[in-house]
């Protein structure tokens, strides 16, 4: 058949066939810096697979099955120089990679760090609100109960220092969706999904986190492995936050027997028992002084897995106190939550009804 090179592959394919083919990779290309992207020569879906099974026979015995184009292919983003549109975009590896000394955090080493801002209250610390974590260039995680009674939201992307805020990129929030099942008084299924007016362009300082296996564990992983960050108080009775600049702690990941031991011994067992939500949640740290803290909320826990990339394995939400020897932080067990995140990227998306996640729209 006398087809053209250029109509079998189609280099950096901008189009998106998810609906007609059921591909759940297939995503709306963001804007990137080339070293970020890893899409690869794209198979132009309207091609079927060679005729026969004999992989060496010709392009010319390939076939063209034309009744699957999209009508109405997703366009291509105006970038900005230097920018290239990327739909396989890198993910948790930063281009500098966190300090193993905690403290102040290295500029870029948290790339996926969002800083929520409530837009009714900039005059006040740049509108500090909580953390909250990229997932593309569309959408980032938070603690419901950083959002939940706000009314105008942005996220700000590169923010290092908090008083100084160029090369900082900021969206506005179009949509608010919290957990149906969250509850405020225990902080049960503290979990919110924002998806953005603006796509975020991916770059050394803003970058999306890898979203972890569904149902994987974490527990057991050694503070080497894990980091969690945030511009949170650095002590529970010091309102400072957001801090000046990034802060970033290691912390090992506990056993939810070692949690709940612990936070009987503190609240007692009833309400250790009424607060603990395992295995919706995970514990972390129980070092003195190194630990997240009031208004980390929302920021991510990370850990790596294979040397230099980081996935997310929990989103701040409570504890007893801060930094005090035997206690743990609280955290939101991110890969129990894979497929509602999952679930929440195709309603978004229009392709379903969110109350089935189940989520509710906020804002
Ligand atoms: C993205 O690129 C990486 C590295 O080339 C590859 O391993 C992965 O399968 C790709 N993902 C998708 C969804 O194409
Ligand atoms: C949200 O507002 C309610 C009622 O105004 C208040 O009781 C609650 O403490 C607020 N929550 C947060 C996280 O600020």
């Amino acid at each position: 058949m006398g087809v053209k090179h250029g109509l079998w592959v189609l280099n950096r394919s901008i189009w998106c066939y998810a609906l007609l083919l059921g591909l759940s990779n297939c995503q709306a290309p963001s804007c990137t810096l080339p070293q970020f992207c890893r899409d690869g020569p794209i198979i132009d879906p309207r091609i079927s697979n060679r005729v026969g099974n004999n992989p060496s026979q010709s392009r010319a015995q390939e076939v063209l099955v034309p009744n699957i184009v999209n009508p109405n292919p997703t366009p291509l983003p105006n970038c900005p120089p230097g920018y290239i549109p990327c739909v396989n975009v890198t993910c948790g590896s930063p281009t500098v990679q966190p300090s193993s000394q905690d403290g102040f955090a290295t500029e870029n080493s948290f790339p996926w760090q969002v800083f929520i801002r409530n837009n009714n209250n900039i005059a006040v610390k740049n509108g500090y609100a909580g953390g909250g974590v990229l997932l593309g260039q569309n959408y980032v995680l938070t603690a419901a109960h950083k959002i939940s009674n706000l009314t105008s939201i942005s996220v700000l992307l590169g923010v290092y220092r908090t008083n100084n805020l160029v090369n900082v990129q900021t969206s506005q929030v179009a949509q608010a969706w919290i957990h149906s099942n969250y509850n405020p008084t225990y902080l049960k299924n503290d979990i919110a999904i924002l998806r953005l007016a603006t796509p975020i362009n991916i770059n050394e300082n803003a970058m999306p986190i890898c979203l972890p296996t569904s149902g994987s564990s974490f527990i057991g992983s050694p503070s080497t492995a894990c980091v969690v960050s945030g511009w949170g108080q650095t002590s529970f009775a010091l309102d400072d936050a957001p801090t000046q600049t990034l802060k970033q702690v290691h912390v090992p990941i506990v056993t939810n027997d070692q949690c709940s031991a612990s936070y009987t011994t503190i609240l007692g067992p009833t309400n250790a028992a009424a607060y603990l939500d395992f295995p919706n949640e995970i514990c972390a740290g129980g070092q003195a002084q190194l630990d997240s803290c009031t208004q980390d909320g929302g920021s991510p826990l990370v850990c790596s897995t294979i040397p230099g990339q980081f996935n997310l394995v929990g989103l701040v939400l409570w504890g007893k106190d801060c930094g005090q020897p035997g206690r743990y932080g609280v955290y939101l067990n991110v890969p129990v939550y894979l497929s509602w995140i999952q679930c929440m990227f195709q309603c978004i998306a229009g392709n379903s009804n969110c109350a089935a996640c189940p989520a509710r729209r906020y804002l």
